[in-house]
């Protein structure tokens, strides 16, 4: 097993309410996996101990094997939330992009092969001196996971990454996602949205009330989660259900 990212015994209590309860997971160098659950399920708050930004409350989080503090977490996992644009924070697509890396301190030369690195993998070299304000709704959501690669993570969670997106934008989202997998990323996706990528990823986790009720591979899980209220077309075959497909 080559672990890219692990949650071991993972709680995490908010003034007294418990919101993860003891959850272990972890993320194979490589692998796309999805999480879905119900509204309030405990995913974002995952996602955001994952990172870095918040603390649990017990348990440990692993990073290539070994445990990472969340200072470096914070450089090396990447998360992109539900709202890209208020993820955009330049005046051109190139320089939101350049943001993330200049941050960390790389020089001029540097950044400049990040950005250029992060706008090819995203199909967006024809958008670079574009205002982020003018971007369609899948051109933003592609702006703010090039900003992400930008930095080199070793591991991208993205959260609601379908949410307000049309057909086009979505399939746009869904494809950049499926490449970065075949490059090599390790991807964990949180959506509600099952249907749109399922047939994409290798693991599907869902989440009940802070636990992991249902972990195991995609394509032999998938066909439980409407008994989590998550929707899928009836009669769905796993191998069919790929948008890619239409
Ligand atoms: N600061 C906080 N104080 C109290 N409760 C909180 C706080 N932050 C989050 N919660 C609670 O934690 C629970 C899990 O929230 P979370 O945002 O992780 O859910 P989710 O699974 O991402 O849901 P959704 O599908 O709606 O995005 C919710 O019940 C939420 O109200
Ligand atoms: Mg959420």
């Amino acid at each position: 097993m080559d672990s890219a990212l692990s949650v071991e015994n993972l709680s995490l209590t908010i003034n007294g309410k418990s919101i993860i309860d003891d959850v272990s997971l972890t993320l194979e160098r490589g692998s796309f996996s999805a999480l879905c659950g119900r509204n309030g399920a405990g995913k974002s708050q995952l996602l955001r101990c994952m990172k870095g930004l918040r603390k649990p409350t017990s348990g440990r989080i692993l990073l290539n094997g070994e445990a990472a503090e969340a200072k470096e977490r914070m450089k090396k996992v990447a998360l992109v939330f539900q709202s890209a644009e208020m993820q955009i924070v330049s005046q051109s697509v190139e320089k939101d992009i350049a943001f993330g890396p200049e941050n960390l301190g790389f020089g001029r030369d540097e950044v400049r092969r990040r950005v250029d690195e992060a706008l090819s993998l995203m199909g967006l070299e024809d958008k670079a001196k574009q205002r982020p304000q003018t971007l369609s709704g899948g051109e933003l959501r592609k702006t703010a996971i090039a900003g992400v690669l930008a930095m080199k993570p070793d591991v991208i969670l993205l959260d609601e990454p379908f949410a307000n997106l049309d057909y086009p934008s979505t399939l746009t989202v869904i494809k950049a996602l499926v490449s970065l997998h075949e490059k090599g990323y390790t991807i964990l996706v949180v959506s509600h949205e099952a249907e749109k990528f399922l047939a994409h990823t290798d693991m599907l986790y869902v989440m009940e009330k802070g636990r992991i009720a249902e972990a195991g591979l995609s394509s032999v899980l998938y066909n439980r989660l409407p008994s989590f209220d998550v929707y899928l077309p009836r009669e769905a075959v796993f191998r069919e259900l790929s948008w890619l497909n239409a």
